[in-house]
């Protein structure tokens, strides 16, 4: 079973973003996949990698259009986007690092930031992203 699952009330009404959410949860599930997997090793390492890589380039566009509608509240979503790309970088250093086991509480960690991040931060600039014709 899915550690996560995109659901329609994760919707930001912009078809760009919810793509790039719907990525960061399927790559959150592959990660639960590949921990529980036996070649699972490097695959994690590629995977947190990866997921990195992603969440910065989403995180840049998300960024993008806050600063495009002049949203008020973009220097506190800015610094939990930091956060969790310190501890993916962080988690990415650890897993290059040899002897790195990944838990179940790390899955949970990422799992449960992008749900409350989506839920609670980025639903915040949906009224004025609809009101600025952002889609
Ligand atoms: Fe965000
Ligand atoms: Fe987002």
């Amino acid at each position: 079973m899915p550690v996560i699952s995109w659901k329609d009330e994760y919707s930001v009404g912009v078809a760009e973003l919810d793509g790039h959410h719907k990525k960061l949860i399927s790559m959150i599930n592959e990660l639960h996949l590949a921990m529980n997997s036996d070649r699972g090793q490097r695959l994690v390492k590629t995977i947190i990698s990866e997921m990195l890589d992603y969440a910065r380039m989403h995180f840049e566009i998300e960024e993008g259009y806050m600063r495009q509608v002049e949203y008020l509240g973009l220097l506190g979503h800015y610094r939990e986007h930091e956060n969790f790309v310190n501890k993916a970088r962080d988690l990415k250093q650890r897993s290059e690092e040899g002897e790195f086991v990944l838990s179940l509480e790390v899955i949970h960690f990422l799992s449960d930031w992008l749900k409350k991040h989506i839920l609670e931060t980025d639903m915040k600039y949906v009224p004025l992203f609809k009101e600025k014709g952002i889609r």
